[in-house]
């Protein structure tokens, strides 16, 4: 039985919904979430500033004794994963997008994932999609100013729709057989997604995120390694580079939006 907590990171609230899940699996184990909401959208930023932001990030979790790092962050993924995996000594989890159940369950139509301008130019994420049967089905889409939005906590249907109709027109009318959430800020703007899709896409339009799969693998992990803390009593704690008096209201809003 191992207490000491479990550290998730992202660059801000959109790894709370990761955080849901991975709480949902694992009711016992105690958890410190730190979100660089200060640095928030890496995104938009290069290799280098995430890889160092991310080493940060996980240096900080690392110091307040966790015992496994979860990056609840592709972004941070992306640029990360395998430097971090050699530099630390506790076990890493990190989500991808979900483009492979989404590949696999889908019908004829299309794919769309979204996520960062980050996420989708970098290596990792394009192995990853020449590894599908047909990668010529997903269509990639790289997306801008989506999460400062979820940063606020705007989740409404319509408050993307701007945003969205930037990098979507040009495929309206399209068969979207399913939408891949490749960030996890947009987990929370899941709904309004769905419902811009359905207005201007045919097909079934199913979101899909890793976010389930990464929980899991958590759980595999802790097992494996001798970690998890049945006796717990499934703390969790908020720690932020930003506000925390203006982001905490946010983090728990967010942590206590029911699942699917
Ligand atoms: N939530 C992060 C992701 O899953 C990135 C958000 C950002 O641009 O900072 O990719």
């Amino acid at each position: 039985m191992d207490k000491r907590p479990i550290g998730i990171f992202d660059s801000g609230m959109g790894g709370v919904s990761l955080l849901r899940d991975a709480r949902l699996l694992l009711p016992k184990e105690n958890f410190i979430f730190y979100g660089d909401n200060k640095n928030a959208p890496y995104g938009d930023r290069t290799e280098e500033e995430i890889l160092s932001l991310t080493s940060a990030a996980a240096d900080y979790l690392v110091e307040h004794g966790v015992k496994a790092l979860v990056l609840a962050c592709n972004t941070a993924t992306s640029a990360s994963i395998n430097i971090l995996r050699r530099k630390l000594a506790v076990p890493v989890v990190s989500i991808e997008p979900a483009i492979k159940p989404a590949c696999e369950r889908a019908g004829e139509g299309k794919v769309f994932m979204l996520a960062t301008a980050a996420t989708t130019r970098l290596a990792r994420y394009r192995a990853l999609l020449e590894r599908m049967p047909d990668p010529s089905r997903v269509i990639n889409i790289g997306l801008s100013g989506m999460v400062a939005r979820v940063e606020r906590g705007e989740t409404e249907i319509g408050a993307y729709d701007d945003i969205l109709n930037e990098y979507l027109e040009p495929y309206f009318g399209e068969t979207a057989d399913a939408i891949v959430l490749g960030c996890t800020h947009y987990v929370f703007a899941g709904e309004a997604i769905r419902e811009y899709f359905l207005r201007h896409f045919k097909g079934e339009c199913r979101l899909f995120d890793g976010n389930r799969a990464t929980a899991r693998q958590l759980g595999r992990v802790l097992e494996r390694n001798g970690l998890l803390n049945p006796g717990g009593c499934g703390k969790v704690v908020f720690t932020t580079s930003g506000e925390p008096e203006k982001l905490a209201p946010i983090f728990d809003r967010f942590l206590n939006t029911p699942l699917d």
